[in-house]
């Protein structure tokens, strides 16, 4: 793969403006987790009582997610990081599509819609420039629990038949652990009437979170977290105050500025065990981590190269794949990194090669030769991950880069140019 020019109208864009080079220092706070979040304001849709969200992260996709709730008539308040939703007048079942387009997690909301108000009309998502990322499964959890499901001129309608326009308790086998299938099917069985099953769930600790919540709400939910999750239909559910998980992409990501930069730090709040894969990899390339209390110090060695295949949860995350190849640039010796969750979650290389990277692609695979340094460049950050790759690429760069794709950053990292500055790097955002 060669290395592309950007387009002149590319540096005139949004962009972060990075001197590389500077080691940072103290602590880099991790927000809620995004993810979480999105769908947990979904299940707000469930009840007509107020549920109240703690440590939302400040991102233009919640403020995507809370246009559409209030599209559909859900009432809310927002104060700092704390989110106040209330579902009792909703006046509408069809979220529109110009707010639902790029909002993937948006179209998760299709199974509260559907078992709060018996009917459903939600745009598909479509697909996104990392794959084709379908909905088949969401859709046939749904059918199986008694739904009417038609998709038609690119929308989903979704009816409950009968009266009481309740769905039914069944028993659903994933054919893949889609996430977001898996929570669909929670927030839509937790209103069934009967018991549901699902097979081969998501393990992911945003499945977890759901549950958490749901259960607080009145649900009866029991497996989250492991591949069979049951859940006891209830007739109503409450509101709630609940607090959502820290973020531990952006947690993994804050461990890689570390120790890209070569730098001792503190990363918190993290809850250990939502990273296992990721800090294993770590140690394997050679940071030494410590915990304490609720968060990890990271003291970077020399870093060694190592391979590292992205799976579904307890696995290591496909979301870390693109800051870690960041890294590993940066490394001593070959590393191979595999990408089994998506077919098209490689745009980054082609933008670290203009750093200096030296990396070959190979099918779903990169081979990663590490190089003594990075270079500045102008680099386009072509999706959420990528973008953040690049930024940790320009923290440790010879000279300056130019980090573009703004509007993909800004989706999952919470003012995270005053985060990083204030830990002792040195960037600057330019509008144009
Ligand atoms: N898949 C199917 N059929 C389906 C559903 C999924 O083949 O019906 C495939 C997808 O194409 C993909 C794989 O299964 O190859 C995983 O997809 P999944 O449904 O689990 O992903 P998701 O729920 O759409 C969430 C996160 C993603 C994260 C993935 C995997 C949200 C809003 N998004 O997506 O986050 O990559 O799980 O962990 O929760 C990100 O934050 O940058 C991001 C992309």
């Amino acid at each position: 793969m060669t290395a592309a020019a950007p387009a002149s109208q590319d540096i005139l864009k949004p962009h972060l403006e990075i001197q590389g080079g500077n080691r940072l220092q103290g602590e880099l706070r991790v927000s809620g987790a995004k993810n979480s979040a999105l769908v947990l304001m979904t299940a707000a849709l469930l009840t007509e009582d107020t549920l109240t969200l703690s440590n939302v992260p400040p991102l233009t996709d919640i403020d995507g997610m809370e246009s559409i709730l209030v599209s559909m008539g859900v009432k809310v308040r927002r104060s700092s990081e704390t989110i106040h939703l209330q579902a009792s007048d909703l006046t509408s079942a069809e979220p529109p599509y110009e707010l639902v387009n790029g909002l993937r997690a948006s179209f998760f909301a299709i199974g509260s819609i559907l078992a709060r108000m018996g009917h459903a009309k939600v745009p598909l998502p479509g697909g996104c420039r990392i794959g084709a990322r379908p909905v088949v499964e969401h859709i046939r959890g749904l059918k199986a629990l008694g739904a009417v499901v038609t998709v038609e001129h690119g929308v989903v309608s979704a009816t409950v038949p009968g009266d009481r326009k309740r769905l039914k308790g069944a028993s659903i086998v994933l054919d893949c652990p889609s996430v977001g299938a898996t929570e669909t099917i929670l927030m839509a069985a937790s209103l069934a009437k009967g018991t549901s099953v699902i097979e081969n769930a998501a393990q992911e600790p945003e499945v977890q979170d759901l549950a958490n919540l749901l259960n607080a709400m009145g649900a009866r939910i029991s497996g989250a977290g492991g591949p069979s999750i049951t859940v006891e239909g209830v007739e109503r559910l409450h509101g709630c105050d609940y607090t959502v998980i820290p973020d531990r992409i952006e947690a993994g990501t804050f461990l890689l500025a570390a120790a890209i930069t070569r730098s001792t730090m503190r990363i918190a709040p993290v809850v250990p065990d939502h990273l296992n894969s990721v800090l294993q990899k770590l140690r394997d390339c050679g940071c030494v981590l410590e915990f304490d209390g609720d968060g990890i110090v990271i003291t970077p060695g020399t870093i060694k190269g190592i391979d590292i295949t992205t799976q579904p949860f307890p696995g290591f995350p496909t979301d870390l794949q693109a800051p870690f190849m960041a890294l590993l640039a940066t490394a001593q010796g070959t590393s191979v990194i595999t990408e089994k969750i998506y077919e098209n979650r490689m745009q980054h290389v082609g933008e670290l090669q203009r750093m200096g990277a030296a990396i070959r692609v190979q099918g779903n695979a990169a081979v990663v030769e590490g190089v003594p340094s990075l270079s500045g460049a102008p680099v386009n950050g072509t999706d959420l991950r990528a973008s953040a790759a690049m930024v940790l690429a320009g923290l440790v760069a010879k000279g300056r880069t130019q980090v573009s794709g703004l509007n993909h950053l800004d989706r999952g990292y919470a003012g995270i140019e005053a985060k990083l500055t204030a830990s002792g790097a040195k960037l600057e955002r330019h509008c144009s």
